[in-house]
């Protein structure tokens, strides 16, 4: 079983990072985050393989330096994913593409983004192809396929089959030939995306159908020379779950980037784009306490004990969003008491605004040592979909993030302040 390496918090001063940059604050492990990010490269090494870095699971300057140290692509899913990494150094043009465009609508920017810039674009519907060609983009593309078949950790993050509204139906793809053959685009890549979720036997199933799927559609591009898997590799957010084996992984690559290059003939290399499992354990949520209180049992139902604290969806939305879980440990006065059952919830004015509950809404009491108000309390595996889903809801500002490194703490986004939120509001005749 490969070993993921946790942040161990006996190793960074929280308490007097909370003085400094106050809470809730992200902290960030890079030496984690470097080690990860190394790991990706490595099962993607050689001339037939590649791994991007999804940005969307958190798109943090440091972050993207790192992915760009080891060596790793981008994947990039909105104009200012394209921008930013581009000012984190990423390269534009088409060759080799190092970033790829990947969305199915063209937002804001993005369609100018991918153009100026020389950015594969990757297709996700036949409307895209037709406003490449209305802005006189000259050039290839990728298409992105719905294979039909998917996974996630909830419904929401299931990104293949009937229901998912992502890519083009595999077997509507001929439509996709004969748009991009009138423009005169050459499609140079595949590409699917299936899901996030944590079932490890089911993502490699189904990155074994994928390439089969692929296998049967090459013969119809000629021109394609790059397949690309997506990402969705699991992160064990839970203690004693198992860590995926990249090398397994590998493996499964080298061996389609054979049987896809014997189907067409030609070199195929193989793309990968995690984004979760590069950053989820290199960050947690560190939380102020602010007090501890309990509801009591009556005729709708059972009573709870609340640990509140600082930090709320706004911060990290993934447990009220889709139940998710993070481990949780308390750091301060009441860290070694006997654990007992508590609801963990923010300071909101939203009852779902509670870090302990599943995919039904339903309240999953954590055991937990009884803190002291003015404890913290940390959020564990909170660098994917965290800070890069925050939001400043009830005009509360986005939480700090501060990277540990050698034994350093440094501010890398500070916490948004009163004028930050204001600023994009004006009186403007239009
Ligand atoms: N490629 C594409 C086209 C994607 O849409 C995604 C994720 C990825 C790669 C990276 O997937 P990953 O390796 O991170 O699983 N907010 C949800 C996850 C949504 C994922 C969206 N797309 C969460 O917090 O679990």
């Amino acid at each position: 079983m490969a070993y993921i390496r946790a942040m161990d918090l006996i190793r960074y001063p929280l308490a007097s990072l909370a003085e400094k940059v106050g809470t809730p604050f992200y902290l960030y492990d890079v030496g984690i985050l470097r080690e990860r990010m190394r790991e990706v490269a490595a099962a993607t090494e050689g001339p037939k393989l590649h791994a991007r870095y999804a940005m969307k699971a958190n798109s943090a300057r440091k972050v993207l330096e790192c992915a760009g140290d080891a060596g790793l692509w981008i994947d990039a899913v909105s104009g200012n994913e394209v921008e930013r990494a581009l000012r984190a150094g990423f390269a534009g043009g088409h060759e080799p593409p190092v970033i790829l465009y990947s969305a199915d609508v063209f937002r804001d920017n993005a369609l100018r983004a991918v153009i100026d810039n020389g950015v594969l674009p990757n297709v996700g519907s036949p409307g895209m192809i037709r406003e490449l060609a209305e802005a006189d983009y000259r050039g290839p593309i990728a298409a992105r396929v719905n294979p039909g078949f998917g996974h996630g950790h909830v419904q929401a993050c299931d990104t293949g089959g009937p229901s998912s509204k992502h890519g083009i139906w595999h077997e509507d793809i001929e439509e996709v030939i004969g748009l991009a053959a009138g423009a005169g685009f050459p499609v140079v890549a595949l590409h699917a995306h299936v899901g996030t979720g944590p079932q490890i036997r089911e993502f490699d199933e189904n990155m074994r159908k994928l390439v089969d799927l692929f296998d049967e559609l090459l013969p119809r591009f000629p021109k394609v020379e790059a397949v690309n898997l997506g990402g969705g590799i699991p992160h064990p957010y839970r203690p004693g779950t198992p860590s995926y084996d990249l090398g397994g992984y590998r493996a499964l690559l080298l061996e389609a980037a054979e049987s896809l290059a014997e189907t067409a003939g030609r070199p195929i290399r193989m793309e990968i784009e995690p984004g979760r499992y590069a950053v989820a354990g290199m960050a947690v949520l560190v939380a102020r306490v602010k007090d501890l209180k309990r509801t009591r049992t009556n005729a709708k139902g059972e009573g709870h004990s609340f640990i509140m604290v600082d930090a709320g969806f706004n911060d990290l939305v993934r447990p009220a969003m889709y139940g998710s879980y993070h481990e949780m440990s308390i750091v301060g006065r009441g860290a070694t008491r006997e654990p007992e059952p508590f609801v963990v919830a923010g300071p909101l004015c939203e009852s779902g605004d509670v870090f302990t509950r599943d995919d039904q809404e339903l309240l999953v009491p954590r055991m937990l040592a009884r803190p002291e108000p003015g404890d913290l309390l940390v959020l564990h595996d909170a660098g994917a979909y965290g800070a890069a889903m925050s939001s400043n809801y009830v005009s509360m500002g986005r939480a700090a993030q501060v990277a540990w490194e050698d034994g350093r703490a440094t501010l890398i986004a500070r916490r948004e302040s009163i004028d930050d939120i204001v600023r994009m509001e004006c009186d403007e005749p239009i």
